[in-house]
């Protein structure tokens, strides 16, 4: 059953359907559509953003505690549903249950960490140098956020712009993707009903091109204050040139090539999972999935062994039963992946299924749950052998796909890790300390796991990446509070003087800077 969902701005439904529209499909079962989506234009785009800036003033006038209180509604309201969210994303997405399930805790979480955050919102009483006169700082909203999200996450990396963002003083217009379009539509509506008043949170359907044009426009008439993006590094470079047009500075999720090293000294069936759950976990579609297991050569034969027998033994197919994982999120994503499968070279050795490529009766996976031909599924594939050169190593591939390659010496390693030139997360195990931390200050990556996975960040810890993997702006805990504030600098003088800073300082006395100790 699938029924039909429309953009709402000021708490109402988006006009007619200016751009058309169209289906977002069950990617495990191709013949059930989720939702038929109205799409906006870049003219409705900005419609929204100029409603968000009108909203602003008086949802910033509100005390930051009053906002806490909406977001911690929003928690509880997601966590009374949070079965049937996860269901929905399951569907929508093609995400395992659990996992998704998982993804619903991320929300609750996130506003755990944020109705708190209300009541603090902490600004500082700062000395002066001159007497009778004080100092402050205050964090004030930025104004209008503009939130564009991926699907891979459909409702918690788009909470952890939302909640904050909202709860700083701010109003969104939200984008999500396209294909995930009833998850979004879930989660808007849960904000809604927790009491984020009409005009404060507004979702935008609309297409990659329209919504950057509308974003362009919106920029322009001055009524977009920061852009959250998280999606590929090449749409992520044209949203940072956008921004920084208007000397913005957005904060930007992007892409990884995450590397995981495997030492001499590493619990070897520790690294396996590891391995197994941050490469294939979510089909490899985080931003977080493992890239590529760079394996000392004295272990990387017995690694590589065991990494591919879990590999083949994983049950995967249905993401509504107890699989490892289930689809690719969308045509579009399975599309590409094709092309990355294509850049498997001669000298490369594939492992861990009985197939590459897409799962059907021809080209089977064993032990695969359900019917292969209801969705886009995809056969797991480690690529071994993999050199500096080859693409695979350099290149995100996003879906089931692990490269694995091998090292001499720690610093070739860090080396190796950093040569893709990404940075968003990685990870290493050892039982050194020295290997632990050694990788740690070499390492580029925002995120660095030690005996543990790429992916799974907890929610209150800094979230973000550098290089081709984002402008090193930071998502969570406190850290996101200087995404979606400024800091605002006052100081009252009540001497009744005008004191001159630097020029008016008292000096207690004159130091005698050439006091020495007597000798002896
Ligand atoms: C993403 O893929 O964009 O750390 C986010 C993790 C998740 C979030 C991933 N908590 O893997």
């Amino acid at each position: 059953m699938s029924r039909t969902i429309t953009s709402v701005v000021g708490g109402q439904k988006l006009g007619a359907a200016p751009a058309g529209s169209f289906a977002s499909v069950n990617p495990a079962h191709l013949d059930d559509t989720v939702a038929e989506v109205t799409a906006a234009d870049a003219a409705g785009f900005v419609t929204a953003c100029r409603v968000a800036a009108t909203a602003q003033p008086e949802w910033a006038q509100v005390p930051p505690p009053a906002r806490g209180r909406v977001v911690a509604a929003v928690g509880r309201i997601v966590e009374a549903n949070s079965e049937a969210l996860a269901q929905l994303v399951t569907r929508d997405v093609g995400k395992p249950y659990a996992e998704a399930l998982g993804e619903v805790q991320e929300i609750i979480d996130t506003c755990d960490f944020f109705l708190g955050e209300g009541r603090r919102l902490y600004g500082q009483t700062v000395p002066s140098e001159m007497t009778d006169k004080s100092l402050f700082t205050f964090r004030v909203p930025v104004g209008v956020a503009a939130v564009i999200t991926a699907g891979n996450f459909p409702v918690a990396v788009p909470s952890w712009y939302l909640v904050p963002a909202l709860l700083c003083g701010n109003t969104v217009v939200w984008k999500p993707a396209e294909y995930a379009a009833a998850s979004a539509f879930a989660l808007f509506e849960m904000f809604a009903a927790a009491g984020v008043p009409a005009g404060v949170l507004n979702l935008v359907f609309a297409d990659g091109e329209a919504t950057y044009r509308g974003l362009e426009e919106a920029l322009g008439a001055g009524v977009v204050h920061k852009i959250g993006f998280t999606g590929s590094t090449a749409v992520g470079v044209r949203i940072g040139e956008l921004a920084g047009r208007h000397l913005q500075t957005p904060c930007l999720e992007l892409g990884g090539k995450n590397p995981m090293v495997i030492t001499p000294s590493a619990q070897l069936d520790l690294a396996v999972e590891g391995a197994v759950f941050s490469g294939f976990g979510t089909a490899g579609q985080r931003c977080t999935s493992l890239g590529t297991a760079i394996v000392h050569e004295s272990v990387h034969e017995e690694f590589l062994d065991r990494f591919a027998a879990a590999v083949s033994s994983a049950v995967m197919g249905d993401p509504t039963g107890d699989v490892l994982f289930g689809p690719l999120l969308d045509r579009r994503f399975a599309d590409r992946f094709e092309t990355y499968l294509d850049w498997i070279g001669p000298h490369h050795k594939v492992l861990g299924s009985t197939g590459t490529g897409r799962i059907s009766t021809d080209n089977p996976r064993e032990g695969f749950l359900g019917d292969p031909a209801d969705g886009l599924y995809y056969h797991p594939t480690i690529v071994a052998g993999l050199l500096p050169d080859d693409r695979i190593f350099q290149e995100e591939t996003f879906g089931p796909l692990v490269g694995v390659t091998t090292y001499r010496t720690l610093g070739e390693a860090v080396e190796l890790a950093n040569a893709p030139g990404y940075g968003l997360s990685s990870s290493i195990y050892t039982t050194d300390a020295r290997e632990a931390f050694g990788f740690r200050t070499g390492v580029g990556a925002g995120m660095v796991s030690v005996n543990n996975s790429t992916s799974g960040a907890e929610a209150h810890l800094p979230f973000g990446g550098n290089g081709k993997s984002g402008n090193g702006s930071r998502q969570s805990g406190q850290w996101v509070l200087d995404q979606f504030t400024r800091w605002q600098a006052m100081n009252w003088d009540y001497s009744g003087r005008l004191q001159k800073a630097q020029m008016d300082v008292p000096t207690v006395a004159e130091p005698r800077l050439d006091h020495r100790l007597a000798a002896g």
